[in-house]
């Protein structure tokens, strides 16, 4: 069957070369790849992340003050070590707006050096594969991360470090308020969904976070830099996600 040219392009923009062909999706959907009747069903409801920092709740219904109070906030946190050896703190970046929140695990060297998240090369595909369900930090996706301060040597953020990040993340799920969480690599999704069970076994399904927002897990960027085929599942998940919004929609 032939590769639908929106996947094509997909995966031309992401280098992918030697891809296995799959159907081309309908005519009514050109992002969609996951048929209704095969998308999955939810499938769990996740151990709540519980906040630890104190997040003064400036009233959402003013988001322009909502906003900056929250910077405000994580530039001056110093609830875990990572505060002292940061440069600079990572809150988020993109379309306050959003119906899609893209959570990473933790900012990089290039983010912390310039405070904001998914900018070095991982980022750039990051922002290869949005633009390919016609996305981008712009315009309908807000991006953030578990952690908003560098681990050093990047190492993975430490589940105290994640807790005490929590009730910013929180935060700003409730202003965005998305309609989807994609959820980037293994970090992620284990503090989004409290499982450790591996990427592979937790994408191609619908989660939920705290019982109200659908969570779709895929690969880290990263990982996608050093394994380049794993890129062609990575389409059947934003497809999943976008299907999820088509079908919350109605
Ligand atoms: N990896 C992440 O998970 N987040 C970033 O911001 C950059 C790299």
């Amino acid at each position: 069957m032939p590769v639908s040219s929106r996947q094509a392009a997909y995966l031309d923009a992401l280098g992918v070369t030697r891809y296995a062909r799959r159907a081309a999706p309908s005519a009514a959907s050109t992002a969609r790849e996951v048929p209704a009747s095969q998308a999955p069903a939810v499938v769990a409801v996740p151990r709540p992340v519980a906040p630890v920092q104190d997040v003064t709740e400036t009233p959402a219904t003013d988001p322009a003050a909502a906003w900056p109070a929250l910077h405000a906030q994580i530039a001056a946190c110093t609830a875990c070590g990572l505060s002292r050896t940061r440069t600079h703190t990572v809150p988020g970046v993109g379309d306050r707006q959003a119906d899609w929140m893209v959570i990473g695990e933790a900012p990089g060297a290039e983010e912390d050096a310039r405070g904001e998240p998914f900018v070095g090369p991982a980022g750039k595909l990051l922002d290869a594969m949005l633009h390919a369900v016609g996305r981008s930090r712009r315009r309908g996706v807000y991006i953030t991360n578990i952690v908003k301060c560098r681990p050093p040597n990047n190492r993975d953020p430490a589940p105290q470090e994640a807790q005490a990040c929590a009730g910013f993340l929180q935060r700003q799920i409730a202003l965005v308020e998305p309609k989807l969480i994609l959820a980037v690599g293994k970090v992620a999704a284990h503090n989004l969904l409290g499982r450790d069970d591996p990427v592979g076994r937790l994408r191609g399904q619908v989660w939920q976070w705290q019982g109200r927002v659908p969570v779709v897990v895929t690969y880290h960027p990263a990982y996608l830099l050093r394994s380049p085929l794993e890129k062609r599942k990575v389409w059947d998940d934003l497809c999943l996600a976008q299907d999820v919004l088509e079908r919350s929609a109605g």
